[in-house]
């Protein structure tokens, strides 16, 4: 038979949970017989920096990339080899250096969906640019910041247009707040956005490739507990809906590895946050769910390399914009639509297909592992990397106890004690 090995490169900041834990599953995966005949072997490796000629060929068939969005070097590597070597990347730096949340919203608006009124607000401090105080004078209009608050209506959120990890988000209640915080935005480009009150439950949603999961979100607790172990915590009606947005604004924008946010009230989905190029997948932050997103990144992975999938990095923004156009179709029959071109876009049925059938071990093989005393050395040395001295033994207890659940549910017992 013939064989094949894929290589998968990892671009990696200071994370060592998930990597390490990928490294091994794919260690652990073996050999995946394409039913035509080859025999496919995964590999992995660490991708370091270093020069690079723009004629080179390199080795990796696929990049998981965690670093690009804050680092000039790989991101202009993650370029060439997409536009020279048809690399499979996971995501495209293209969409996400040019697409970000603002981006986002436009798009999602034109599709019809319920993004909160958001108004961008030109920025407090000029930018460094000795030219700008002429253009500025002849230009710009002069604005009142409370009356442009007011239409949007208190409590509003203000938010870099581009932003993440909370950085520069606020909650205002009042023209003071506004002040003290369009002040302290100085040169960033900041939205101001209705708030959501009283919403019923925030969704947080991790896609990789044709898989999502939809989690019950609590981001006023700290990082360890944010996502709770719920699995009925919205209507099939709802939970569909969140999948359905998740999916479309990833194949919208080429996004394979993504995070997507939905604020829940009365059986309705706002969606606030969709674009996030290194979605949290710390073992720390997912805690039960960490089986399920290494096993989805594993399978994707392994779809895209044995089945030859094509990267794409041109976007098919007409078939979604016609759709979103049309004013005979409602929201649910736009968000069937969208959902038929998603499906396709992430071979969805495909997917399925080939997981069931070339890749029938998986889950068995992860659960194997979660039960290893390796699986245990992990989580502990990430608890011990992670967090002080005197907290290592109130979060291994955590880590293990919610870990423990995950193996039992499956019928099975960790060589660890949970
Ligand atoms: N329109 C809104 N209505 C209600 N709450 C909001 C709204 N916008 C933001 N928030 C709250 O503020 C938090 C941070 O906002 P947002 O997600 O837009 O910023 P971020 O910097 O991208 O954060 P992260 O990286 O955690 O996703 C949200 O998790 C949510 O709790
Ligand atoms: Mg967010």
């Amino acid at each position: 038979m013939d064989e094949t090995t894929h290589l998968i490169g990892l671009l990696l900041g200071t994370e060592e949970d998930w990597p390490t834990a990928f490294e091994t599953l794919v260690a652990r995966l073996g050999p995946i017989d394409d039913g035509a005949g080859r025999r496919h072997h995964l590999a992995t490796e660490r991708i370091t920096m270093e020069p690079f000629d723009l004629r080179y060929t390199p080795r990796y068939h696929l990049v998981v990339d965690r670093l690009a969005y804050w680092y000039f070097l790989p991101r202009e590597w993650l370029k060439k080899v997409a536009l020279m070597d048809d690399v499979y990347l996971l995501n495209s730096p293209f969409t996400f250096q040019s697409m970000e949340k603002h981006a986002a919203y436009c798009a999602m608006l034109r599709l019809g969906l319920k993004v909160p009124r958001t108004v961008l607000v030109p920025h407090k401090n000029p930018p460094d640019n000795a030219r700008f105080a002429y253009t500025a004078a002849k230009y710009n209009q002069p604005f009142d910041l409370d009356a442009v608050a007011s239409e949007v209506g208190y409590p509003l959120f203000m938010k870099p247009y581009d932003g993440g990890q909370w950085i520069g988000v606020s909650r205002i209640r009042d023209s003071a707040e506004l002040h003290r915080a369009y002040d302290a935005s100085g040169q960033r480009l900041m939205h101001l956005q209705a708030s959501i009150e009283g919403y019923d439950v925030f969704a947080r949603s991790l896609s990789i490739g044709a898989e999502t999961m939809v989690m019950h979100f609590r981001p006023e607790e700290p990082m360890h507990d944010r996502y709770a172990v719920d699995h009925d915590f919205l209507s099939p009606q709802v939970g569909d809906e969140v999948l359905t947005i998740s999916r479309l604004i990833n194949a919208f924008f080429r996004w394979e590895f993504n995070s997507c946010e939905s604020l829940v009230r009365g059986g309705e989905a706002y969606p606030i946050d969709y674009a996030n190029a290194s979605p949290d997948v710390a073992l720390t932050s997912l805690h039960y769910y960490f089986p399920w997103a290494m096993s989805a990144l594993l399978r994707w992975c392994a779809f895209c390399e044995v089945t030859g999938r094509r990267p794409r990095l041109d976007l098919d923004t007409r078939s979604y914009f016609e759709i979103g156009d049309r004013e005979d179709l409602s929201y649910d029959e736009k968000l069937a639509a969208y959902r038929r071109l998603a499906d396709d876009y992430f071979e969805v049925e495909r997917y399925q297909d080939f997981c069931a059938s070339r890749l029938p071990h998986v889950d068995e093989m992860v659960l194997d592992w979660v039960c290893s005393a390796d699986f245990d050395r992990l989580l502990v040395d990430t608890v011990r990397a992670t967090y002080p001295a005197h907290e290592h033994d109130r979060f291994v207890g955590h880590l293990r106890g919610l870990l423990g659940q995950w193996v039992r549910e499956r019928g099975a017992s960790p060589a660890w004690t949970p």
